[in-house]
């Protein structure tokens, strides 16, 4: 499974960088705002730390409007993809831009059926929300797996599942274990992923062995 930093922070992105584990980069319209940045600027720092799919969320939320932001945006780096939402207008944009080579990441999804919907139109990626789904009663990685299935069913559905809104270790583990093809992952998560008690007492008692023993002096 590929992994994806969900943020427009560029310290997270260059921290999990450098440790050598980023694929991609996923940010919208809330983290970029959070930021208090400017898109273009945010994206071209972005894009300059990482060679992987950038996705970069267009605002309009008609046709025309999400098109024309959508080429805007693929000129700045070779590597953005165009978030599109998950509606009938956000479908036709990622269509006639599939046609163009432009690649869009169709965000908001939540059913099946719109994630067929997206396949049909050509979407690079599809991003099922786990956690918004978690958070209103549905059982978010149950939608993860159908997706995994129903795609798995028809060879010429090359659509990549992106596991979305992500909130705790748990949920990339069973992403995993379903088949997703990505996860993005908030910073604070990456974090968390690395930890073990285990391993932090077994790192210790290393420490204190080696350093309390001979083959350490001289
Ligand atoms: C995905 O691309 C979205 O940016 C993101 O995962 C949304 O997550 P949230 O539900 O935690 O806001």
């Amino acid at each position: 499974m590929k992994f994806f930093i969900d943020t427009a922070d560029i310290d997270e992105v260059r921290k999990a960088a450098d440790i050598g584990i980023l694929d991609g980069v996923t940010t919208n319209p809330s983290l970029v705002a959070d930021s208090g940045r400017k898109l273009k600027d945010v994206v071209l720092d972005i894009c300059e730390i990482v060679d992987g799919p950038v996705s970069v969320e267009v605002t309009a939320t008609d046709r025309e409007g999400m098109l024309e932001e959508a080429r805007e945006f693929a000129t700045w780096a070779d590597n953005t993809v165009i978030k599109v939402p998950l509606t009938p207008a956000g479908l036709s944009a990622c269509h006639t831009l599939a046609g163009e080579g432009i690649d869009c990441n169709v965000t908001l999804c939540f059913s099946a059926n719109q994630a067929l919907l997206a396949a049909r139109a050509g979407a690079r990626f599809i991003s099922p929300f786990i956690g918004r789904l978690d958070d209103i009663g549905q059982r978010g990685m149950g939608l993860i797996e159908d997706i995994v299935q129903m795609y798995s069913n028809y060879d010429y559905i090359d659509t990549e599942v992106l596991a979305a809104s992500i909130r705790h270790p748990r949920h990339v583990t069973e992403s995993a274990l379903a088949g997703a093809d990505v996860a993005t992952i908030p910073a604070d998560v990456i974090d968390q992923l690395f930890q073990h008690p285990k391993t932090d007492q077994g790192l210790q008692k290393f420490l204190d062995d080696w350093n309390a023993s001979e083959a350490n002096s001289g």
